[in-house]
Order: structure tokens, then sequence, then C-alpha cells
């Protein structure tokens, strides 16, 4: 049995919406054969992007995404993004697949897809293969109300008001495939670049450092020494990769110990985050400056028979707890970290939704998503747990609770992958009103395939009747609960 207290009469931190952001890299059929089908295809779309994804997208209320990389960002150049699509530049994609890079989907498409979804967008511009120039006329091109030639150029190209993208990031692993560069000559690089992004107008900027990989706190405290005043957010890469990187294991096929190793590795997020942020309090006692975990997820082998250079693979039960447990884990440390964007959005890596020609279906990980909206900029409540561990060191138990306008969300995950959990729930300060539950349980291989896209999907879920402020629960193995509490 495990004991959880949810304190409802002192709010805490606020939750950003930002925390349940993702990430979408031309990096195989993320973006072309994935969200993106072009004008012309049969699939139905606007302006070339699916409809379908679209819509599950809006859905989740996805708040910011990031592109177009990841490694690729580093070797994208935006003028061959921009202007009629049959003149526009052709590259291979060296990163990735090798495959050609027509750049048919470019900057304005990107932000056409922000505006149908309705979210942020997140540039993560090359510094490992660009130039100071080209990225200041991007965010200049981007975002210039007055009448300068860029700014004409974006009028020629069918946007006269600017567009105002706030979030940049400035180089992307610049320690690894964005430029092998040591942390000492990335923070200068990254001081003078940053300079010489302007704010045009109203559009201030909000400069994304490339921060450390996992846990080189060398890396980030070289780079809060030297550039900590010039930034407003340090990223973070951690991916959990159950084995080694040779070998990293199927996504559908695993034993116990593999599925509590992937627990573990998901799990390892909070020690990463607690020690960066240490780092960072130093330098910044206030929490000015953001920690951004701008890549997370699992990353497994690709799909028997797929390229291994797309890095498309399935999506289980399994994932759909490693989300929880990261998504979780954002939210205790809101107060630094302020945008996390899982890697991927669609047909890569973890992604939210995978497709094969004109179908689609919605991951585990989708529905984990679906249940935790309403966190996103709620309030969080002190939820205190005490339950058992699992043979993987984790705590078999995550929870989180928040508030928003008289509503609080409370998701509960029993990690075990064979037990079930009873839950003894206390809400402090609770003083009746409605409850409404959905659960998400399945066995912990259980993924949606395109024969059987709906096998693993959020149902309705009645607890027991409330009792003196403490509610009953029992949680199946592999499941998470999302509780939405209205007050009387
Ligand atoms: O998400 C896939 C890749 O992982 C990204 O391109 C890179 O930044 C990271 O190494």
């Amino acid at each position: 049995m495990a004991t959880i207290t949810v304190d409802t009469r002192h709010p805490g931190q606020p939750i950003s919406r930002n925390l349940f952001g993702n990430f979408s890299e031309h990096l195989g059929r993320c973006i072309y054969n994935g969200v993106y089908v072009g004008e012309g295809s049969p699939i139905p779309n606007e302006n070339g992007m699916r409809r379908d994804i679209v819509e599950a997208l809006r859905k989740i209320h996805l708040p910011v995404l990031r592109w177009p990389g990841g490694c690729f960002a580093d070797e994208y150049h935006w003028e061959d993004g921009i202007g009629p699509k049959a003149s526009r530049r052709r590259m291979v994609n060296t990163n990735w697949g090798s495959v050609v890079e027509d750049n048919s989907f470019g900057t304005h498409e990107f932000l056409e897809l922000c505006r149908q979804i309705g979210c942020e967008p997140y540039i993560n511009a090359n510094v490992g293969s660009g130039t100071v120039r080209e990225m200041a006329e991007w965010v200049e091109y981007l975002n210039q109300g007055a009448d300068s030639t860029l700014a004409r150029r974006r009028a020629e190209n069918g946007h006269p008001e600017p567009f105002g993208v706030k979030y940049w990031g400035v180089g992307n692993e610049s320690w690894g495939c964005g430029g092998n560069m040591r942390p000492e000559y990335y923070a200068d690089e990254f001081r003078r670049y940053q300079t010489y992004c302007r704010t045009y107008g109203p559009h201030r900027l909000y400069r994304i450092a490339c921060g450390p990989s996992v846990d080189d706190y060398h890396w980030m405290e070289v780079l809060m020494e030297r550039a900590a005043r010039y930034m407003d957010g340090i990223s973070l890469h951690h991916y959990t990769v159950p084995g080694p990187w040779e070998k990293k294991g199927s996504a559908t096929v695993f034993d116990a110990d593999q599925y509590y190793y992937t627990l573990n590795r998901a799990d390892y997020m909070d020690e990463l985050i607690r020690h960066h942020a240490s780092i960072m309090d130093r330098f910044d006692p206030e929490k000015r400056i953001g920690l951004i975990v701008d890549e997370w997820g699992t990353w497994f082998d690709v799909e028997p028979g797929t390229n291994p250079g797309f890095l498309y693979q399935q999506n289980t039960m399994r994932d759909a707890m490693v989300a929880v447990i990261s998504l979780h884990i954002f939210m205790k440390h809101a107060d630094r970290v302020h945008m996390a964007n899982l890697a991927q959005l669609i047909n890569v890596l973890q992604a939210l939704i995978l497709t094969d020609g004109d179908q689609m279906l919605l991951t585990p990980t989708y529905h984990v998503f679906d249940l935790l909206q309403g966190h996103m900029d709620a309030l969080s409540l002190p939820c205190d747990t005490h339950c058992g561990m699992l043979p993987c060191g984790v705590r078999q138990v995550t929870a989180s609770a928040s508030e928003k306008d008289g509503v609080i969300t409370l998701t509960l995950a029993n990690l075990s992958m064979t037990e079930p959990e009873e839950i003894s729930l206390r809400l402090e300060g609770w003083k009746g009103g409605s409850c409404d539950a959905r659960i998400l349980s399945e066995e912990a291989h259980a993924h949606n395939t395109f024969d059987c896209p709906d096998r693993v999907a959020p149902k309705a879920f009645v607890p027991a009747p409330e009792k003196d402020g403490v509610f009953s629960l029992e949680l199946p193995p592999c499941s998470l609960v999302s509780l939405t509490l209205r007050r009387a």
C-alpha cells in the first residue's frame, strides 16, 4: 500500500506549459512523410501539413516545438529553405541516412506548422558550420518590423508582418556533432553569436546556450562562469538508452531486467537536474536562467528492416512509464527547468505519433502527454509519497499534483511491471467536489499498431468514493491515472 498526501492549501511554484514541448528534426520521417506531406498530396492537408496530425497535436495543446535539429541544425543554412520551392538548394542530409534534402520544408513552412498547431516556435541556429552573420540575419528576417532588405524579402515570401520568434538556440551539441568544441571556446562563441541577435521592436529574444551532454558538469561550470549573464537558458540532453550504444535493445522485445533498467535510466534525470541546478545556483541564485532539457526520451534499436539512419522505433507502455517519470521530474524542478522537448514528434525515437502512408496512430507516450495536460501553467501542490522501491532502485509510485482555476490535477503511476498497488490518497484542505478520472493501463509490452491503433488508449476510471478527504485507488501494474478534481 502506498500513501500519498497532497496539500491543496499551499500551492507552490508555477509549472510552465513549455515542459510539455517537443522537437522536430529533419531526420527520417519526422518532417517529410511525417508532419509535412506537401500541398499536392492526396493525404488531407492544409498548406502541406497533415490535418490528422495537426489536430492530434492541438488536442494535447502542444506548447512549443524545436526545429530544425539536432545535429541537422549545425549543417542547415536557412536561406536554402526560403523562396520559390523549385529553386531551393538541394543537399544531402549527411547526419541522417544520407537522403536528399530538397529544402521544401523551410522557415515559412515551420512557422506555418506552428501557427496551425497553435504552439511557440523554437529555432535552433547553426554555429558549427554557420556564421554570426547568418544567424543574425535569420533573426532579422523573422523579427524585423522596419523597412530593411531582409524584412522586404520576408514580405515577398508571403509574410509582411514580423513573426516575432522568441526562442533561439545558439548551436546544438557543440561539444559533439555541433563542432566538437571545448566549453571554453564555445562560451566565447556563444557570447559573440548572441551579441548580434537583436531584439527588434517588441520581439525580445530568449537565447539558449548549448549546455552539457548528460553528466558533463565541467561544461556546465565553464558556461555558467563565462557566459551566464548573456543567456536566458542553457540546454541539457539526456536519452534513456537501456544498453550499450551498439546494442541498445529492442523497443518492443524486452525482459523484466531491461524494463527496470530502462526506468532506472529515465529516473537518472532527477540526479542530473539536481546536480546541474546546483552549479547554476552558484552563478544564478535568482534562477533567472532556465535549464532547457531540449532532448530527452528513449533511444532503442531501430525497428528491423528500417533505415538505421532514420531512428524509427515502436513505442510501448514502457515508453509511457519513461514519459511520466520524466515529466514528473521536470515538474518537480519547475523552478529551474523552464522548458523540455521530447525527442521527437513523429516517427523518430520516442515519438508521439507514428505514420505509415496515410495511416497514423497515437503512441502510449502521446496519451501520457494527454493525461498530464492539466498541469500546464498550473501551480504545483506539495505531494508527499510513501511507497516501496522497485528492483532498479526507483520508487514504485510517482505522483504529481497541481491546481489551476480551482481545478486540481493529480497524476499517479504504478511503475511495477507486474504488481498492482493500492493507493491511499489524502487531500489536505479538500472540502469535497467532483472527481473525474482516466487511466492508461496495459501490459508493459503493449503498443499500438496500424492494424490495431487503439489497443493502448485512456479509459474512464472510477476511484472508490472519497471518505473524509481520502481516496482509495487500486492501480494495475504499469499504469497511469489522471484525476481531475473540481472544488464544490
Ligand atoms: O535526436 C537525435 C539526435 O540526438 C539529435 O540530432 C542530436 O542533437 C542528438 O545527439
